[in-house]
C-alpha cells in the first residue's frame, strides 16, 4: 500500500490528507469562509491569498498528525480543476514543489471525480461500489447524474441547466435570511417541522430528461417570500447552546418553507436517481458533494434507489483532501494513462466529471 499525499485548494478550504491506501491518517483543513462574509461571497483574489498563507502550515500539521516524515510519502495528488484559477494554482503549484523536491511522482485529480471516490476511503475491511454505479455529485457548483463503468470512466446522464443543487439551497437561504451556507442552515429550520405540513412548492421534471433545474424552484420561494412576515417567535435557542434566528418572520412559516424547499429537491434529486440506475443497469449508486451531507436526502436515496448506495462520511461530503488522495492513488494503481508524471501539466478551472483529471 502507498502513502499518498492530498493536496485540495479549488474553492474556500485549505486542505491536505494523508492516506495508507484507503485508511485515513490524517486529515486537516483550513475554511476561509469568515473572510469571505463580510463581502457577501467567495472572492477569488482572496481566496488565493488565504491559500497562499495557509497552505505551509496545513501540510505540516497533516504530516504531523499522520506521524509520518516528507520522505514517508510515496505519492502527491493535487486537485487540478474545477475551481477558481487563483486558488487551484496555489496548490497545485505547491504540489509540483514537493514532488520535485522529494522526487515523488505527482498525480492531477478532478476535484469532482474526488467527491466520488470519497466512497472508497476506509478501513482494510472496506468494500467499495462495484461497477457499474450511478454517481450523483451534488454541491455549490454542480449537479452531475453520471454512471462509471470503470474506474475513471464516466458517461454523463444528466447535469442543471441552471443553479446547481447547492447553490439552490444557498440562494434560497439567503432570500429567507437564514445565514450562508445555505444547506445546513434549511436542514435545520425543516427539522423543526414536526406535525405542521411543508409548503408544496414546484419540482421541475423535465419530462424524460435526467437533467435538473432548480431556478423556478428558487423564483417560487421568492415570491412566497411575503407569506414569512410577521414575528411568532424571535429566537430558537438548543440544549446544547445553538441557535436559530426567525429574522423577524413568522416562526412556522419559514419552517414549512425550509422544509417544502428541501422536499422538492430531495425529490427530484431521488426519482432521477431511481430512474437512472434502473436505466443503466447500474449494481450500486454514489451520492457524493457537500449536499450528500444533507440527512434527507441520504435517507430518501437509500430508501428508493434500489440497489446498494454509497455516501462518504459527513466530513467526506465537504470539500476535503482526503478525496483528492483516494482519487490519486484510485488512478495510479490503476494506471488509467500513461503520463502520470505531472509536472508540466496546468490547472483546468472548467473541468466536468468524466472530461479528464
Ligand atoms: O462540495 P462542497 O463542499 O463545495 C463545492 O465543491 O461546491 O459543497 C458546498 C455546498 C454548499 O452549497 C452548501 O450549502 C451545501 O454544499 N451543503 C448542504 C448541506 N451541507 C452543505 N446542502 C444541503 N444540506 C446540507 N446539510
Ligand atoms: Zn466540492
Amino acid at each position: 500500500m502507498a502513502v499518498v499525499l492530498g493536496i485540495e485548494t479549488s474553492c474556500d478550504d485549505t486542505s491536505v490528507a494523508v492516506l495508507d491506501g484507503t485508511r485515513q491518517l490524517s486529515l486537516i483543513t483550513q475554511n476561509h469562509l469568515h473572510e469571505h462574509v463580510k463581502y457577501g461571497g467567495i472572492v477569488p483574489e482572496v481566496a488565493s491569498r488565504q491559500h497562499m498563507k495557509a497552505i505551509g502550515a496545513v501540510y505540516r500539521s497533516a504530516l504531523d498528525s499522520a506521524q509520518i516524515n516528507p520522505t514517508d510519502i510515496d505519492l502527491i495528488a493535487a486537485t487540478r480543476g474545477p475551481g477558481l484559477a487563483g486558488s487551484l494554482i496555489v496548490g497545485f503549484n505547491f504540489a509540483r514543489g514537493l514532488s520535485t523536491a522529494l522526487s515523488k511522482p505527482l498525480v492531477s485529480v478532478n476535484h469532482l471525480e474526488g467527491h466520488v471516490y470519497a466512497c472508497w476511503i476506509g478501513d482494510n475491511q472496506h468494500i467499495p461500489p462495484s461497477f457499474p454505479c450511478v454517481c450523483l455529485v451534488v454541491s455549490g457548483g454542480h449537479t452531475e447524474l453520471t454512471v462509471m463503468d470503470d474506474d475513471g470512466y464516466h458517461r454523463l446522464l444528466g447535469r442543471t441547466r441552471d443553479d446547481a443543487a447547492g447553490e439552490a439551497f444557498d440562494k434560497v437561504a439567503r432570500i429567507m435570511g437564514l445565514g450562508f451556507p445555505g444547506g445546513p442552515a434549511i436542514e435545520r429550520y425543516a427539522e423543526l417541522l414536526g406535525d405542521m405540513s411543508a409548503y408544496n412548492l414546484p419540482r421541475a421534471w423535465l419530462a424524460d430528461s435526467m437533467d435538473f433545474s432548480f431556478s423556478g424552484l428558487k423564483t417560487a420561494v421568492y415570491r412566497a417570500r411575503n407569506g414569512l412576515l410577521g414575528p411568532t417567535e424571535e429566537r430558537r435557542i438548543f440544549k446544547d447552546g445553538s441557535y436559530l434566528d426567525f429574522q423577524g418572520l413568522k416562526r412556522d412559516s419559514i419552517v414549512r418553507m425550509a422544509a417544502g424547499f428541501q422536499e422538492s429537491v430531495v425529490d427530484v434529486l431521488t426519482e432521477k436517481s431511481a430512474a437512472a440506475v434502473k436505466q443503466v443497469g447500474a449494481v450500486s449508486m454514489v451520492l457524493a458533494g457537500g449536499v450528500a451531507a444533507n440527512t434527507a436526502l441520504r435517507k430518501s436515496i437509500k430508501a428508493k434507489v434500489g440497489v446498494p448506495c454509497f455516501m462518504p462520511k459527513m466530513e467526506h461530503c465537504m470539500d476535503n483532501a482526503a478525496m483528492i488522495a483516494m482519487a490519486g492513488s484510485i488512478r495510479w494503481h490503476s494506471q488509467m494513462d500513461h503520463n502520470l508524471l505531472y509536472q508540466d501539466v496546468d490547472i483546468n478551472p472548467s473541468l466536468e466529471l468524466g472530461s479528464g483529471y
